[in-house]
Parts: structure tokens; sequence; C-alpha cells
């Protein structure tokens, strides 16, 4: 999957311009504040995701302008396609694909696909829980679109589940009604489980191949799942037994916690809990791997995952590298620039000349929001 052309008007400060990548490794360089964060953030958005920034839509609209306006033409099953994104402050995101309008963002999800790497996503070792299940339920949605409605269900049920545990306080009739959020809770949360664990097992191996590489051979990076549907004891995960054991473990799991769930006024286990654990050399790499290993290890995850979907798709994600290379020695440096070149790369840096050797790379100076190609 390759860009063909990118078109933005009155997005952040890139006030208008057009931009034709080539199909290997595109260089954005320039100095700070120039809107180079800015364009793969645009082009970030065609996946159907948020803003990797966390931005908000309307913060993202150029000041004093009533919209903005994206355009991609991109090449993916074997054709030429177009996505559109307008923004405005009055009204809903419109989005287009092909040229037919479409509910939501969430319709390009699967269509257009890219992996990002930005500083920002250093808090996936350094962070809390909920960014890694952040990460995996991202990836997870890209590979599996239906895996938002079992999001949206395990989201809704254990809102009405907490909601209700606080209402039984003044309402004790109610009690029956919480056997109900219960098996609903085991219905997505089982769902949930089962595509993370999956997910993270093939993860595993993608992405300890790419941080063997990165560290030379010298550093072991090892993924593992936190979750209370885990068996104690080894079950084969791909017998149907699995799925089930999970699912009576977790309901009885609800069902002993249920007192106290009803002191806290909220539920204590489940797939909201899960944490994907990280380890370097087997220690934990958030407690003890130094800001080079955390920054490989992010990047280990990323690299990795952009080869799991090249593989279920059948064509490579398009890569986007924010302020990666200034954070890592000579030797990872060079270890990535090898690894990418097959696919088509957008790199933003500061100082392009570290790219000077990199035969086949396109170039392009960042300055005010506009982008020229050199
Ligand atoms: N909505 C907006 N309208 C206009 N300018 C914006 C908007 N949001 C951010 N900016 C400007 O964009 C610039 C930052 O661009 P960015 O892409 O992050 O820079 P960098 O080239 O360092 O990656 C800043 O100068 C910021 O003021
Ligand atoms: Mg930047």
């Amino acid at each position: 999957m390759y860009i063909q052309e990118i078109s933005l008007h009155d997005f952040r400060n890139i006030e208008s311009c057009r931009l034709i990548p080539c199909r290997g490794v595109n260089v954005i360089c320039g100095q700070n504040a120039q809107g180079k964060t800015n364009l793969l953030e645009a082009i970030w958005l065609f996946t159907g995701a948020k803003s990797f920034r966390m931005a908000k839509d309307a913060q993202m609209i150029r000041w004093d302008s009533p919209y903005a306006d994206l355009n991609l033409s991109f090449f993916s099953e074997k054709r030429e396609q177009t996505a559109r994104i307008t923004i405005s402050a009055a009204e809903r995101k419109k989005i287009w694909l092909n040229e037919i309008e479409k509910k939501s963002a969430s319709a390009l999800i699967g269509n257009f696909c890219a992996v990002v790497f930005s500083p920002a996503h250093l808090s996936l070792v350094k962070g809390a829980p909920a960014e890694r299940r952040r990460f995996l339920d991202t990836a997870i949605c890209q590979l599996h679109p239906t895996y938002i409605q079992t999001l949206a269900g395990h989201q809704r049920a254990l809102a009405q589940r907490n909601a209700l545990l606080r209402d039984v306080r003044y309402h004790s009739e109610l009690i029956d009604t919480l056997d109900y959020w219960d098996s609903q809770l085991v219905l997505y949360g089982t769902q949930i489980f089962l595509r993370r664990h999956q997910f993270i097992r093939d993860l595993s191996i993608k992405a300890g191949k790419i941080y063997r590489g990165i560290s030379s051979d010298r550093e072991e990076l090892t993924l593992g799942y936190h979750s209370v549907f885990l068996p104690q004891e080894e079950t084969d995960e791909n017998s149907p037994d699995f799925y089930k054991e999970a699912a009576h473990r977790y309901e009885q799991m609800l069902r002993a916690g249920r007192r106290q769930d009803l002191v806290t006024g909220t539920t204590a286990v489940g797939a909201h809990r899960d944490d994907l654990l990280l380890r370097l050399d087997g220690m934990p790499a958030r407690e003890y791997g130094s800001q080079g290993q955390q920054r490989s290890t992010a990047l280990a995850l990323k690299l990795g995952e952009c080869d799991l979907f090249g593989e279920a798709l059948g064509e490579a994600p398009v890569i986007l590298l924010d302020d990666v290379m200034s954070e890592l020695d000579d030797r990872r440096q060079k270890y990535i620039l090898q690894n990418i070149k097959d696919r088509q790369v957008f790199i933003t840096c500061c100082d392009g000349s570290l790219f000077a050797h990199s035969r086949g790379a396109c170039f392009f100076r960042a300055k005010d929001g506009i982008f020229q190609g050199q």
C-alpha cells in the first residue's frame, strides 16, 4: 500500500500543500515547529483512528479557518483509491471513500492502513496499563474491524454494571438485573481476551525478532499478557474449551467479587484491567530499561505491528516515524533504515544528513507548513 498524493488545506499550520511522495523512504526534514508532525498526523487520520496526539478535531483546523480539508489518493488492493476528510468546528467530521460519503471515520479502517511511531509512543513502555490496552485495541481494530463493536459492547456493559452497583444501594430490587450485565460483560470480555491473547502471541514473535535486530542480538524482548481470563495452568489455546473456560472463570470471579463491587461501586476484575507485559532479558522494561532500550522496545512493537498488518492485509501498511532517529545510536539507526526501505515510509527529522546515504530516499524540506521536494 502506498500514498500517491496528499493535499491538505487549513490543517494546523498547513494552509495549503500538495505532496507527491515516492514509494520508498520519504524524509521530511526541517526545524522545529514547521509542520512535520502535522503532516504525519494528517496522514494518520486516514486510518480512521483519532489523532495520535490525542488532539480534539477542532484543534486541528487552522486557526481562524472554518474547516480543514484533507485529501489522499493511495494505491491499495491493486487499484487507485481516494479518501477525503473535512473537519469543521460547526459540524461533524465528514468522510468520503472513493467519492462515496461515509457515516463515520471508522469506515476508513481497514482501507487505508498505517503504523505510526512518535516520541509520545514511549508511553507504551513507560505509561500506565491503559496505554498498552489502547495500543492493543487500536491494532486489533485495524486487523478485525468488527472488534470495534466488541469494545463498544464491553464498554456499555461495564458502564451499566457500575451504574447499577451504585443504584442498588438505594433500590435493592435492582439486584436481579446485575445478572444480565454480568453475562454481557462475560460475553464481550471473553471476546476481547481472545483477540488480545492471539495478537500478543503473534506480536511477540515479530517484535522479538525486530528487537534482536535493533540490539544486534544482545538483548531479548519478550511479551506477556496479564489477564484474569488466562488459565492458571497450560490449556491448549487452540481448543474450543479455551474460550469456554475463560468465560466460565470470569463469570465465577464476577460472582465472587460482587459483594466487594457493591461496596466500591466499580467492577474490580475484567478485560478493562488487562496489561501487556514487556520484558527485556526477563526484567520489566518499564522499571529496568534504559531510555534507549525503552525507545527500541516501543519501536519494535510498532514495527512488529506493521509486519502483522502486512501479513493480514497482503500488503504492507504505510509507516510514519516521527522524530525517531534523533533518539537512537548509530547502530540502531542503521538497522531501522535497512529494515524499512522496502515499504513506503514517512520519516521526520531535523537533520537530513542521516539519510544522505539512503539510496532512493526522497527529501522534502518543511518550512512554515510548506513541503518543498528536493
Ligand atoms: N490549529 C492550528 N492552527 C495553526 N497552527 C497550528 C495549529 N496547531 C498547531 N499549529 C502550529 O503548528 C506548529 C507545530 O507543528 P509541528 O508539526 O508539531 O512541528 P514539527 O515540525 O516540529 O513537527 C506550531 O508552530 C503550532 O503553533
Ligand atoms: Mg514534530
